[in-house]
């Protein structure tokens, strides 16, 4: 495939205004705004970002002085991946496109190609291939990749599809080369525009919940009544864990920031629920407020929300279903009850949720 003449229609765009530069810790306050705990997360994606746009501001004969800071996000699911990257996305101001992994094949398998994944990107920066080359592709699912011939997979076998040939393909991605990148998104027959891609300076932040490694330690005490339900902290997974769980030693090597989430405490749940920014319930409270219901949650409200989500095991995934539980009747009713101003407490609450 050679790049043809449409390639002009993608030439880097100008900026308007030039961006300043953001500080670590201006990366890690926006974070802390949206993302409930997980600050070591915070952190280190703070300090990855800032090394991503300096080294995105380098002539091209110096870029070889500062590592690419490609990141391995492992933690449980609701846990806040997912959310994290589309924050820092946003407070970076690059585009961002959100891929699983299990979509992808190798090359002359059936499945997206890797280059797919460029493709994705150069989509959501409205085909700037400057924008594009300083943005982020979040891979999901990375662990679902793993070889198959391990023990911990239970009936492996027959998906091997993919897998380690798909961790293969990555790394020639990963690693920043020039790609010739589809500019179209859908696959035609016959030929297709290409435009030439350098993934060089593109961040990777790959994710995953490798949750058969922590299988054997999760705690049955977490789903307790009564006492504050914390969840206790994950042990730290070492190279050793992901090379034996059949993650390619080449791939970890080019995800050289590696950052663990934890499970969110039943504390985190109920900010999540009521906290000052991005409130779930805030969505309820003000959907009410137009039909002129105030409606206020009691501290045990929250706690008996978040202990359901805990009994779930889904993290915050289950806030959302539970708030709907809970609310269902509310709104329901909302026409009827204008004018006045409820409190909803633990009662209220245990009467509709499992
Ligand atoms: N730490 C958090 N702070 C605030 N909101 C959160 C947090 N974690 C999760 N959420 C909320 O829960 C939703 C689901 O979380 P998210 O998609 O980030 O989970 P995930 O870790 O990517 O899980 P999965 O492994 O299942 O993809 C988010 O859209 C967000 O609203
Ligand atoms: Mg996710």
């Amino acid at each position: 495939m050679r790049a043809p003449e449409t390639a002009k229609r993608f030439m880097p765009r100008v900026r308007p205004q030039k961006r300043t530069l953001l500080t670590p810790r201006a990366i890690y306050s926006h974070l802390d705004q949206h993302v409930v705990g997980q600050d070591r997360a915070k952190r280190v994606l703070a300090v990855a970002a800032y090394g991503h746009l300096r080294r995105c501001g380098l002539p091209a004969e110096r870029k070889g002085q500062i590592r690419k800071s490609n990141i391995l996000l492992i933690g449980p699911t609701g846990s806040g991946k997912t959310h994290l990257v589309q924050k820092l996305s946003q407070v970076l101001d690059v585009p961002l496109s959100i891929a699983d992994a299990t979509e992808y094949t190798e090359a002359g398998y059936y499945g997206k190609d890797v280059e797919q994944l460029v493709a994705e990107l150069l989509f959501r920066a409205n085909h700037s291939v400057a924008e594009a080359q300083r943005g982020i592709i979040f891979l999901d699912e990375i662990d679902k990749l793993a070889r198959r011939t391990q023990s911990y997979k239970t009936g492996g076998g027959t998906r091997d599809i993919g897998g380690e040939g798909v961790q293969q393909s990555l790394l020639k991605i990963l690693e920043g080369r020039e790609l010739l990148v589809p500019t179209s998104l859908s696959p035609q027959s016959g030929r297709q525009d290409v435009v030439q891609v350098d993934t060089s300076d593109i961040l990777f932040i790959a994710a995953g919940t490798f949750a058969d490694l922590f299988e054997r330690e999760r705690p049955s005490s977490r789903i307790g009544f009564g006492d504050s339900a914390q969840v206790s902290l994950r042990k730290e997974l070492s190279t050793e864990d992901l090379l034996g769980y059949g993650m390619l030693s080449e791939l970890l090597g080019r995800l050289p920031v590696r950052v663990q989430l934890q499970p969110l405490s039943e504390d985190e749940l109920c900010q999540i629920l009521a906290g000052p920014q991005d409130a779930l319930l805030g969505e309820y409270q003000t959907l009410l407020a137009l039909d002129n219901v105030q409606v206020d949650f009691s501290d045990s409200a929250l706690r008996e929300i978040a202990r359901a989500a805990l009994r779930q095991g889904l993290g915050a995934r289950s806030l959302r279903g539970l708030a709907e539980q809970v609310c269902h009747d509310l709104l329901f009713e909302a026409p009827e009850l204008r004018g006045q101003h409820l409190v909803i407490d633990e009662g209220y609450v245990r009467a509709r949720l499992p």
